[in-house]
């Protein structure tokens, strides 16, 4: 199965390595595209190690064959996922604007998108974010969590990333 992941600015990209490992173990080939402010959380040699392949860095990158990676990656992949699908990745998502790595490989992607929420309560509950949530779903994503458990802010509340064995799951069940 060939996975194209997402990584978003969040603090819970610490986790979207943890998924890129368990993908690459169940026998997934992986790409890893980046945002420019989830390499201020991760860096992405960590995910070219991983995935044994460059990191999407740059919405304009070009990778040494010539090749545009958001065509390559996403000509043929099987599944997008989105995660950490941060309050401002998901704003960008559901207005189409393709000016990073993760939202142009998204627009260019007509597979299955899953998306991975993770934010603050009080942002989760924001209406901006549930009506762009909502826009997401009727895009055809798949959004999966977020749950309500231990947040970075040091209290349990509705906001927290649903873990990556989930997601694992929810990817190879359509293998
Ligand atoms: C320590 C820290 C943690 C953050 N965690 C989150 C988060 O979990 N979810 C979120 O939506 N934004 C979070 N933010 C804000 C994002 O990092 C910020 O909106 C960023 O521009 C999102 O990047 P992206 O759009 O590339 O995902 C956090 C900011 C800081 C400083």
């Amino acid at each position: 199965m060939k996975v194209l992941l997402g990584v978003g600015g969040g603090i819970a990209a610490f986790k979207a390595a943890a998924l890129a490992s368990q993908l690459v173990q169940a026998g997934c080939e992986l790409r890893v595209a980046m945002t420019r402010d989830a390499h201020r959380f991760i860096g992405a040699t960590t995910f070219a190690g991983l995935s044994g392949s460059q990191v999407i860095a740059s919405s304009t990158q070009i990778d040494a064959d010539g090749s545009a990676p958001h065509i390559q990656a996403t000509k043929n992949a099987d599944c997008l996922v989105i995660m950490p699908a941060t309050a401002s990745l998901i704003a960008r998502l559901a207005a189409g604007v393709c000016d990073d790595p993760v939202t142009l490989c998204s627009v260019a992607f007509r597979g299955r998108r899953i998306a991975c929420p993770a934010m603050n309560d009080a942002m989760w509950e924001d209406p901006s974010v549930q009506r762009n949530v909502d826009r997401l779903r009727a895009d055809g994503f798949e959004i999966l969590g977020p749950v309500e458990g231990h947040l970075a802010e040091g209290y349990a509340a509705m906001g927290r990333m649903i873990e990556p064995e989930a997601v694992i799951a929810a990817v190879l069940e359509r293998r």
